[in-house]
């Protein structure tokens, strides 16, 4: 989604401004831009597609500039097109830089216009240069003040970097619910949205706060807070490596993190579960402290996260604990009841998803008795934001489509599990906790189906719309399954709990209908195999995801089945993800569509 990168340097920042863009590509984007300030005034270069079409326009530009600001833009208001792309700009004076979403848009918007303001854009951001630029002429030229004036009239989230051409030589920049942080050079300073885009030219990193705003200039930074009053806020080093991940030998980064996932699931589980045993020195015995009281838990994730709060909800209320799961953007807006003793649990690839940051912010308004996130990014506003941390260590995700992260979520969620049995002194069987450790070996077993299921995936090549089942946490995982097929391959796929099936999706099936089902060898295998009798009885033509113990006598000869072998029961369904991932991946190369950045998809979704 939306990245900004900002700074002033001593030499020209153009290429910094540039790469530091191309570092956030694997957010999703569809447009670009540039502008820098210097004596000549206020210059500024941008283009649709991807950063390289800018790089090639900001050559023949030959743009230069100490200072400036720079963005990839996600479509909210407006087309994706070159008047709609950031930077824009008020009477050639004002430039700015916006993530997010103004909410009041229309009303600035029209008061403006009555004070003389044209628009060229149909975005909700131009609104905030010309709003920042009327300030600018009121407060006789304070950029600062001009911005916290502006920013006041502002409902809705946003990330903001601005600079004027009356003072040449700052960059002032702010937050409201989306993310943004400072980062010290030697003599030079920059801000981003993401410390990523700024790791070749420093480590050292300022998060900013919620409101606050900071002013930089070539001879320091000074933070302000929501009162306007000068504050200290800590540095931090990034240990992060600053070079940009390849693919190796793989086609995409999606293909290149499904066939990492062995190697991220047994860091998942270093230190936590080693011969056997559960490692309790892997947590900080404060937070052990808290899963010993933990009744209940309330989980708030959104798409694939939240695909991994529905599979261990089985697990945690197998082990007494009552779960709640819970889409973030329906949790924000409704009244919440919360019970004594329960634990708020956020999961999240990223940490930046607005929904999941501000349902976070709602829950610490509520009486809950802590609170936990579970998430890929150490340095992000979600772990920075909740007082426990559980990491789920599958390294930099940037395909846009979620593979390696949900199955390290999956074996995080389930350590979390185990590890409240054995706070609260509740029996666990030893054999549960030792099948983690041979996990790994299940996941490479299934990433070598790959070939068979390639050539399943061409029976939905030419196909629109696909259900797919399961039950219980099969169900969970078919979901996932559907999500990343109509993500990558834009095919309608629909996941049901198979029980629903014959109250009402059965209407949909019929010989062109592709059914996709999971089944495990579990308690649920005969009611599952009575499901797929019914939509045989209709024509349904079955793509059967199986363990090879499951009964598939009942079966006609037009099922194609992917023998999963015998998994075991306990992570079953965490290595039966995998072929679905796979399967999902195939049907987009048949389609030929974009796999690591599907359309209108981004990697970081940082607006409600
Ligand atoms: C799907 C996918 C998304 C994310 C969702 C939440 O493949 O990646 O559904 O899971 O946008 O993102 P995080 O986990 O970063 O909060």
């Amino acid at each position: 989604m939306c990245g900004i990168v900002a700074g002033v340097t001593e030499r020209n920042i153009v290429p910094i401004l540039l790469e530091g863009l191309k570092r956030l590509e694997y957010r999703g984007y569809d447009s670009a831009g540039v502008a820098v300030v210097d004596d000549s005034g206020l210059n500024r270069c941008r283009a649709t597609g991807k950063v390289a079409s800018l790089v090639d326009k900001v050559r023949q530009q030959q743009l230069q500039g100490r200072v400036g600001i720079a963005h990839t833009r996600w479509a909210t208001h407006g087309a994706p097109s070159e008047k709609n792309a950031h930077p824009h700009t008020s009477s050639n004076q004002i430039a700015v830089v916006h993530n997010g979403i103004i909410e009041n848009y229309l009303d600035i918007r029209q008061q403006l216009q009555k004070a003389g303001y044209e628009f060229s854009s149909d975005t909700d951001s131009e609104a905030v240069a010309h709003l920042i630029h009327q300030a600018f002429l009121h407060n006789g030229g304070d950029l600062r003040l001009a911005v916290q004036s502006a920013v006041s009239q502002l409902n809705g989230a946003f990330a903001l970097a601005v600079f004027a051409v009356d003072c040449p030589d700052r960059i002032i920049a702010t937050r409201h619910g989306s993310p943004m942080v400072v980062g010290l050079g030697i003599g030079e300073y920059f801000v981003a949205s993401d410390s990523f885009a700024l790791l070749p030219v420093t480590r050292r990193f300022v998060y900013l706060q919620e409101d606050d705003t900071v002013e930089i200039t070539g001879d320091g930074w000074q933070i302000y807070d929501a009162q306007q009053q000068p504050v200290e806020r800590e540095c931090v080093e990034n240990e992060q490596s600053a070079d940009l991940i390849g693919k190796g030998r793989y086609k995409h980064f999606m293909q290149k993190e499904m066939f990492e996932q062995p190697e991220v699931v047994a860091q998942t589980l270093q230190g936590r579960i080693h011969h056997g045993m559960l490692q309790t020195q892997a947590f900080a015995p404060e937070f052990l402290k808290a899963l010993a009281k933990v009744q209940q838990i309330d989980i708030i994730a959104c798409g694939t996260s939240y695909h991994a709060g529905l599979v261990i909800k089985s697990h945690l209320e197998r082990a007494g604990i009552r779960t709640n799961v819970e889409y973030a953007s329906e949790y924000l807006y409704r009244e919440v009841a919360v019970m004594p003793k329960t634990l708020f649990v956020s999961i999240s690839q990223s940490g930046e998803t607005a929904d999941t940051l501000a349902a976070l912010e709602k829950a610490k308004k509520l009486d809950y008795f802590d609170y936990l996130a579970v998430c890929n990014v150490p340095d992000s506003a979600l772990v920075r934001a909740s007082s426990h941390v559980l990491l789920t260590r599958a390294g930099r995700e940037i395909g846009v489509a979620s593979t390696k992260a949900f199955v390290t979520q999956l074996v995080a969620l389930h350590i979390l599990c185990l590890f409240i049995q054995q706070a609260q002194d509740k029996t666990i069987n030893p054999a549960l906790v030792q099948a983690f450790e041979r996990l790994p070996s299940f996941c490479e077993r299934m990433l070598a189906l790959d070939e068979r299921i390639a050539e399943v995936a061409k029976s939905l090549r030419d196909k629109s719309a696909c259900l797919f089942l399961g039950r219980g946490e099969g169900f969970a995982i078919a979901a996932e399954g559907a999500l990343k097929l109509k993500e990558l391959s834009y095919i309608q796929a629909q996941a049901y709990p198979s029980g629903e099936l014959k109250h009402g999706p059965l209407a949909l099936v019929d010989d062109s209908m592709p059914v996709i089902a999971l089944i495990t060898h579990d308690h649920l295998a005969e009611k599952m195999m009575s499901n797929l009798q019914e939509v045989q009885a209709r024509g349904g033509k079955i793509i059967l995801f199986a363990d090879s113990r499951v009964d598939k006598r009942a079966l006609n000869a037009q099922t194609q089945l992917i023998d999963l072998g015998e998994l075991e029961e306990m992570t079953a369904s965490i290595a039966a993800v995998i072929p679905l991932q796979l399967f999902a991946y195939h049907v987009a190369l048949l389609k030929g569509t974009d796999v690591d950045q599907p359309r209108n998809l981004a990697k970081s979704v940082t607006v409600e």
